[in-house]
């Protein structure tokens, strides 16, 4: 690379500082070994944020995010902020971002690393060489819809108010990355997922994507599924899925399921894309673990790094085109999950439980070893 790209990290509140200083020591090694170097910033973000600006996010610090070649994100929220009124609460903050870069499409991978086949809730046959891609609309639905609020009603009581709403361009954006990533992969296969049984939105939805797919990509196979089945197929028979694409509510509970069939929310990654520049063909992105801030382990060097370090690699994939170094992470937490380490949330049987600090070392000794 000639000029350094530049990367904003937002640590944010609990885990998400811990994890964050794992991914720094992934930096500082692929800075050294690969050239693969980086301006960095870091600033605040969600309740750290409230806390020193009376903001979940400055205007700032979304210019910086704004500015950046991509932005990295830990985590945000906590119980101490639970009770602040919408507009002030840590995930707002998230949530801005998101808006603001205009990051439409959330890619959620699932994939079960062979060492862990064990800790899975479900039976391993169900998952084992499981490799899903979840992407999930992200700047529109139920989330962002207008009107929305908490009216008070004439005889006292209140109504609570959110609206579903979705737009044929909306639609057809986060159709067009799923359908092109499914190409990229062995098996091409798209379940749109919607409730268009019972939501007007989920009717465009369904004529949307198959419309997309009829015209631009009909070597895809596609089929739609309601979201309450895909829920209960998704813990049922998992393999057959391959790329899911959904709106923001439904792909922000059926990630969650995905999540849990690979052990554990420490283990996965996502990136956030917005869409491409014209001139640089670069796209506005955000990557940040599927799991939370986890305030109940915070500061304790318990949290496990990995799906941290993942988002860094997705990171290193898809802003930069470097498959090989995101290769060379993802085979580092293979292996270094196959030699039995654990953080405590993947903890099993005969395995040698580590800090986040310790893991995050093994993993930096094998990038090592591999790249020896
Ligand atoms: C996620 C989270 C967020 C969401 C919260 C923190 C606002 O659950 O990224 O899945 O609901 O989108
Ligand atoms: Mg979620």
């Amino acid at each position: 690379m000639q000029k350094n790209k530049k990367l904003l990290l937002l640590p944010g509140d609990g885990i998400g500082k811990e994890v964050m200083n794992e991914v720094r020591r992934v930096v500082d090694w692929f800075a050294k070994r690969r050239a693969v170097a980086f301006d960095i910033e870091e600033d605040l973000v969600g309740g750290a944020s409230y806390e020193a600006h009376g903001t979940p996010v400055t205007d700032a610090v979304v210019e910086k995010a704004l500015n950046a070649d991509a932005v990295l994100f830990g985590a945000v929220g906590g119980p101490q902020w639970e009770t602040l009124p919408f507009a002030d609460r840590p995930e707002r903050g998230l949530l801005r971002l998101r808006k603001e870069l205009d990051l439409f499409a959330n890619l959620r991978p699932a994939v079960v690393f062979d060492a862990m086949v064990e800790s899975s809730t479900l039976k391993p046959e169900i998952v084992r060489g499981l490799d899903i891609m979840i992407i999930r609309e992200l700047t529109g639905g139920i989330y962002f819809g207008e009107p929305r609020g908490i009216e008070e009603l004439p005889d006292g009581t209140r109504r609570g108010i959110n609206t579903e709403v979705y737009t044929t361009p909306e639609i057809e954006r986060v159709g067009r990355v799923a359908f092109e990533l499914a190409g990229k992969r062995k098996d091409g296969h798209v379940h749109s997922v919607e409730k268009a049984n019972v939501m007007e939105s989920g009717v465009l939805w369904r004529e949307e994507i198959q419309a997309l797919h009829d015209s631009d990509f009909q070597d895809i196979r596609l089929e739609h599924m309601y979201a309450d089945n895909a829920a209960m197929q998704l813990v049922r028979n998992p393999h057959q899925f391959d790329v899911i694409v959904t709106g923001n509510l439904f792909g922000d509970i059926l990630s969650d399921i995905a999540a849990m069939l690979t052990g554990s929310l420490g283990m996965l990654p996502s990136a956030s894309l917005g869409a491409k520049d014209p001139v640089t063909g670069m796209r506005r992105a955000l990557y940040e673990p599927v799991h939370g801030s986890a305030p109940d382990i915070a500061g304790q060097g318990k949290a496990n790094p990995i799906a941290m370090l993942l988002s860094y690699a997705m990171m290193l994939r898809y802003s930069f085109d470097l498959p090989e170094d995101a290769d060379l992470i993802e085979k580092a937490v293979s292996e270094v999950l196959a030699g039995g380490l654990r953080t405590l949330d993947v903890m099993q049987k005969g395995m040698a439980r580590v800090s986040t600090g310790v893991m995050g070392e093994a993993i930096i000794r094998e990038l090592d070893k591999l790249s020896a």
